[in-house]
């Protein structure tokens, strides 16, 4: 890994994708856990790989870092076969807590000057680089401590600085907050943000919702091995529909009235719950919820001048564990071929 950053014109293929695959399998004796994933990761975002327990999310990153050999499909990144050019592949890739292995008896600082030094600084430039990082990670008190004594979410953060102390062109992140407390997320997240406005691609695992929905750009939501969906949060959550509308009448006897009224203007069926007065509805919506907030204050209105009083009315958006429970709880039988 050389000191100096190439240019984001070499970082990037013609096609602008950092990372590339197509039907990549790995199996482990009559397990296949990578059973065909076609990926497609834009250089210069955090691309979320989404997945269960056993999804297959750390065999995929094996691959892609070149440190296992698929045994089907392709996989480029940068434009390099991760096979045949695996050294380009290496020059370009760092993988938290793999290539960047802290010393556990070191001090923080001592670590991240001693990796500096091995991948080129000089002497002067590794110390700096080292305060850099350590401050910039939160680490600057921690710094002259042996790293064995440091907590979980500082030994997350010091794993992760000594992988980004060359700014790689392509970070791999395989679950980097799991087991953190709320407050140490947050810091690694922090962090995360950081390292891509400077311009590196950040392909992120994570079992988390809300960590994907916070960070990632693209999700691919893996299960079983294969990708079961894909796209942006909002083409995501869309996918299964856009929300749900609530409405409390002020009058129960306005009800039929209100049910009639509703389906026809959100042309979706409405559900009347146990509570007189309420009643919900479906929105379905193919553009990130707008269309759904449209359609829910057209209904609004039309409640209005028809003379139903509205009490209570809510527009609840899809959150990604809705759109992931969605698309992984269904049976084997109803998995695509
Ligand atoms: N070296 C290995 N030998 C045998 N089986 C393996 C090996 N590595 C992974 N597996 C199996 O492959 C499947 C996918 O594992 P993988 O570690 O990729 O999942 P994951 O999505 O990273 O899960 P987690 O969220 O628990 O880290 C699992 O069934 C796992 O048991
Ligand atoms: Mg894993």
């Amino acid at each position: 890994m050389s000191s100096t950053r190439t240019t984001t014109t070499a970082a990037t293929t013609r096609t602008g994708l950092a990372i590339e695959t197509a039907g990549l399998v790995k199996t482990f004796g009559e397990n296949r856990a990578v059973d065909g994933v076609d990926l497609s990761v834009p250089a210069g975002t955090v691309y979320g790989v989404l997945g269960p327990n056993g999804a297959g999310k750390t065999t995929t990153v094996r691959m892609l870092a070149t440190l296992l050999r698929p045994d089907a499909g392709e996989a480029h990144v940068f434009g390099h076969d991760v096979v045949r050019e695996a050294d380009a592949v290496r020059s370009r890739v760092s993988l938290t807590g793999q290539y960047a292995s802290v010393d556990e008896d070191l001090t923080g600082q001592e670590n991240l000057v001693l990796l500096a030094r091995l991948t080129g600084h000089g002497k002067k430039p590794a110390a700096d680089r080292a305060d850099q990082l350590l401050t910039a990670f939160g680490l600057a008190e921690a710094a002259g401590r042996q790293v064995k004594n440091y907590s979980g979410g500082m030994r997350r953060r010091i794993d992760i600085a000594a992988s980004i102390l060359n700014t790689p062109d392509l970070l791999f992140l395989d679950e980097p907050t799991t087991g953190l407390d709320p407050r140490s997320r947050n810091q690694v997240w922090d962090i995360v943000r950081a390292v891509v406005a400077q311009g590196t691609t950040v392909l992120l695992t994570t079992q988390y919702l809300d960590e994907a929905d916070r960070l990632a750009a693209r999700i691919a939501v893996i299960d079983k091995g294969r990708v079961i969906a894909e796209g942006t949060k909002g083409e995501l959550k869309s996918s299964v529909g856009a929300g749900a509308v609530h409405v409390r009448l002020r009058d129960a006897h306005r009800r039929p009235d209100a049910e009639r009224l509703l389906a026809a203007v959100l042309d979706a069926p409405v559900q009347l719950e146990p509570d007189p007065v309420a009643l919900t509805a479906r929105v379905g919506g193919a553009d990130n919820g707008r269309g759904a907030a449209q359609a829910a204050s057209r209904a609004l209105a039309e409640l209005a001048a028809a003379g139903i009083t509205v009490d209570n009315f809510s527009l609840g958006q899809p959150s990604l564990d809705e759109v992931f429970l969605a698309l992984t709880d269904r049976t084997p039988e109803e998995d695509p071929a």
